[in-house]
């Protein structure tokens, strides 16, 4: 008789770097290793700002330029004036409202900071990051740390410890688990160069909620050439899986008929055909569609897709950062 098999889905590698100890990161990052760190919007590839053997790795590891500069995670407002020289007052305003949480802010940096964290610029990018676990290891450190983004250079950023494990296995010494990250997109960055504070990234704080505090801003999201910021650079958080981005998937659907297809929808919607299907709000809630977006997308990626079909997302509030990431990842 003919034996029916189950289909055998590959379970994830367990890690054993994976770990909630607090106080293990804390002398790794002492002793000049790396640590993924988590925050509210992606995990971190995290190590002393002063130790550029350290910081170094990370430019290693993630196979990343050394023209695009880190982001500097401190825990308390104080730390600002070991970094900074002066803070404009809208970044003062801006740091009260937003953190801690997904805002980071380009300030005129102090000579001490190295030219590496800042890619030679005159200014250093800082934020502080809402996630409790990270915050309690940066209160045990007499240093703050440089995180980008824990994936290789391009990918779609982790939004969980197992995320960052199967990108780069045991190759980092720890990677702190604080579940899955609350808010799932980068954060928004801002700098002060001129009247108008500029916004270089679209990210986990919407543009309605900074005009609202500050007034109007400026958007420079866009320079292939000499990228202010690494985000900004148009082929970026890309899946291998090719990735079409369209108004209504439903009618894109049959411009692919007898391709293996995903779709990447904002509601839930019927999609004949679609083999993988991941929706991100039920209630169409763009909070909720930011947390799982990069979780979705590392899943179909996985599913050997021929084509993934992403949902055009409402132009508002975090749609618009959620947008961006899409785009970039269509090209
Ligand atoms: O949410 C986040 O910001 C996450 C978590 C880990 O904090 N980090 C993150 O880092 O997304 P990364 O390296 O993937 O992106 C850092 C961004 C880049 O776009 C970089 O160019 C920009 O910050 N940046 C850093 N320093 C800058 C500076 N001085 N001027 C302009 N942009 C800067
Ligand atoms: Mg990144």
């Amino acid at each position: 008789m003919l034996k029916l098999q189950k289909p055998v889905l590959p379970l994830p590698t367990m890690y054993a770097n994976i770990t909630k100890d607090i106080t293990l990161c804390q002398r790794l990052l002492q002793k000049g290793e790396l640590v993924s760190v988590p925050t509210e919007t992606v995990y971190g590839l995290g190590a002393n700002i002063y130790d550029d053997i350290a910081i170094r790795k990370i430019f290693a590891l993630k196979g990343r330029p050394f023209f695009n500069p880190l982001i500097v995670h401190i825990h308390h407002l104080d730390q600002l004036s070991t970094l900074t020289k002066t803070i404009p007052e809208t970044a003062r305003r801006l740091a009260g409202e937003f953190w801690p949480g997904p805002l980071t802010l380009i300030l005129p940096k102090r000579p001490e900071i190295s030219d590496l964290i800042t890619a030679g610029k005159p200014t250093v990018a800082v934020r502080i990051p809402a996630h409790p676990m990270t915050l309690e290891l940066l209160q045990k450190l007499d240093f703050p740390i440089a995180a980008p983004s824990a994936n290789p250079f391009t990918c779609i950023s982790p939004t969980t410890a197992q995320h960052v494990a199967d990108y780069f296995g045991d190759r980092i010494p720890a990677i702190l688990d604080g579940g899955a990250c609350t808010v799932g997109l980068e954060s928004t960055i801002i700098g002060f160069e001129g009247p108008t504070p500029i916004v270089y990234r679209k990210g986990g704080i919407s543009i309605e909620a900074i005009e609202a505090l500050v007034g109007g801003v400026r958007l420079v999201t866009e320079n292939e050439e000499a990228p202010q910021a690494p985000g900004m650079l148009l082929k970026h958080y890309a899946p291998r899986t090719k990735v079409v981005l369209n108004d209504t998937p439903q009618n894109a659907l049959q411009a692919f008929e007898g391709h293996k297809v995903g779709i990447l929808s904002f509601t839930k919607k019927h999609f004949p055909g679609a083999i993988h299907v991941e929706t991100l709000s039920q209630t169409g809630n763009l909070e909720e569609a930011a947390q799982k977006l990069f979780a979705a997308l590392h899943r179909l990626d996985e599913a050997r897709l021929d084509v993934i079909i992403a949902e055009r997302f409402p132009e508002k509030g975090l749609g618009i950062s959620i947008n961006d990431r899409l785009e970039r990842a269509e090209n």
